[in-house]
């Protein structure tokens, strides 16, 4: 029976249209003689009827999933590092033109943005809660607060080092429930000509590609154009930039300012202008994304069935927290994929959240390759397939899910 939930934005009413089941946490990577119970939700998620903003019906309390043995590692892409170098080098070039700036990151992991900032002797503050990953980042030079950025300790930060120039977030700030805290941490902390760029995975994309894998524990809100300028605006914010980048399979930088600070680019009105054309939240197009989702789902689990009967091996590559809603959601088990290769030090010898999927170091998928291999980090595909060329060349063939089930 779809439920209703109320808006953490608008406090509106929360309307479901998809449930994924029981659901693990994404990146709870168990050892495989773990004794303790494992933690389950309910994973749907829904569109609220007042602002539209898409979001999980049930929270997971934030502790379950940031603390000391979080194990994503920011830095664990070529990719991505260079993307946030180029974030970064983005800042220094055109953001920071006050006297002493000030670059605050929510959600700054092992410091692969802020890096760049404090080698360029730029004061500066990273918050994050996940004190294995915070450390890494200190390692490297950067500033950084052991805990959740909302609205009471971005006040403490005021009152010690002043307003910033730039408060910078990604893929932090759509896992944040408490939504409303942040943002006025946010309003608080922002010096007058400040701005707020956050970088998250969109909506508008997710629905294009059925990229499915994007609705997990850890992203609460997915946001649209639309949503985010609604919600900027109850807070005394605006949005005044957008842009689509192509970082995690369809991502929107957002950039919002103090209300009337900043003119909003043209770029703002036509992707919001785009969201009306394609009814991006309108019941049927949610409907038709419920549906893609399953179809998506039975190909997928044909193929693999197919496969396995015929006594081929599948090896899934990359244990993403994406692939945990894939695995769990499609019953994939180790009948189907053996095992999955990851270069995270703190994923491998651990079975993945739910599925019990053994993961290994990326060693193990050449010794001797498989038939076929999972992508399950699509997002990092150049990346991967660039450095992996043996497995074509030994016969192996790469199968994928988004925009659709395929093999090439
Ligand atoms: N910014 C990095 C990136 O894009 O790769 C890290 C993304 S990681 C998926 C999300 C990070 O946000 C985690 O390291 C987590 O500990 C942190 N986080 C979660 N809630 C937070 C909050 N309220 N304030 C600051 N960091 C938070
Ligand atoms: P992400 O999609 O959330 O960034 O997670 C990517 C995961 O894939 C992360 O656990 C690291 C892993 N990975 C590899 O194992 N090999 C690779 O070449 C890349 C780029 C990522
Ligand atoms: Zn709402």
């Amino acid at each position: 029976m779809p439920s209703t939930s109320e808006c953490r934005v608008c406090q509106g009413t929360v309307h479901e249209f998809f449930d994924f089941g029981r659901q693990p946490l994404s990146d709870a990577f168990r050892l495989p003689d773990a004794a303790d119970e494992e933690f389950f939700f309910r994973l749907a998620v829904g569109a609220c009827a007042g602002c539209t903003m898409v979001q999980l019906m049930e929270e997971v309390p934030r502790e379950r999933m940031f603390h000391e043995d979080y194990p994503y590692l920011s830095s664990g892409s070529a990719g991505m590092r260079a993307h946030f170098s180029s974030v970064a080098r983005r800042f220094l070039d055109t953001a920071l033109d006050s006297d002493d700036p000030f670059v605050v990151e929510i959600g700054c992991n092992d410091g692969v943005m802020l890096r760049t900032i404090a080698d360029a002797g730029v004061r500066h503050l990273g918050f994050e809660p996940s004190g294995g990953v915070a450390d890494i980042a200190a390692s490297h030079g950067v500033n950084v607060r052991k805990g959740f950025f909302e609205e009471e300790t971005a006040r403490e930060v005021l009152a010690e080092h002043g307003r910033a120039d730039v408060i910078f977030s990604a893929n932090t700030f759509c896992h944040i429930p408490y939504i409303g805290s942040v943002l006025r941490g946010v309003e608080a902390l922002l010096a007058p000509r400040g701005v707020f760029v956050f970088e998250d995975p969109y909506f508008g994309d997710i629905v294009e590609k059925t990229s499915y894998d994007q609705v997990y524990d850890e992203h609460f809100f997915l946001f649209t154009v639309t949503s985010v300028r609604a919600m900027a605006a109850r807070f005394g914010l605006e949005l005044v930039d957008v842009e689509r980048i192509p970082t995690h399979g369809g991502e929107l930088r957002y950039t919002l300012a103090r209300a009337g600070a900043r003119t909003p680019s043209a770029a703002v009105e036509d992707l919001a202008r785009q969201e009306d054309e394609r009814a991006l939240t309108s019941e049927e197009t949610l409907k038709g994304f419920g549906r893609s989702v399953e179809l998506s789902r039975d190909r997928l689990m044909e193929l693999l069935r197919d496969i396995s009967a015929r006594g081929e091996r599948v090896v899934a590559y990359g244990a993403t927290a994406k692939s945990a809603t894939v695995v769990n959601y499609c019953g994939i088990d180790p009948s189907l994929v053996e095992f999955v290769v990851d270069t995270t030090p703190a994923k491998q010898g651990r079975l993945t959240p739910g599925g019990h999927l053994p993961v290994r170091g990326p060693e193990a998928f050449a010794d001797p390759y498989p038939d076929y291999a999972l992508l399950f980090a699509w997002n990092h595909e150049q990346e991967i397939l660039a450095k992996e060329t043996g497995f074509r060349e030994a016969g192996g063939r790469w199968i994928g899910y988004v925009p659709q089930v395929h093999v090439s």
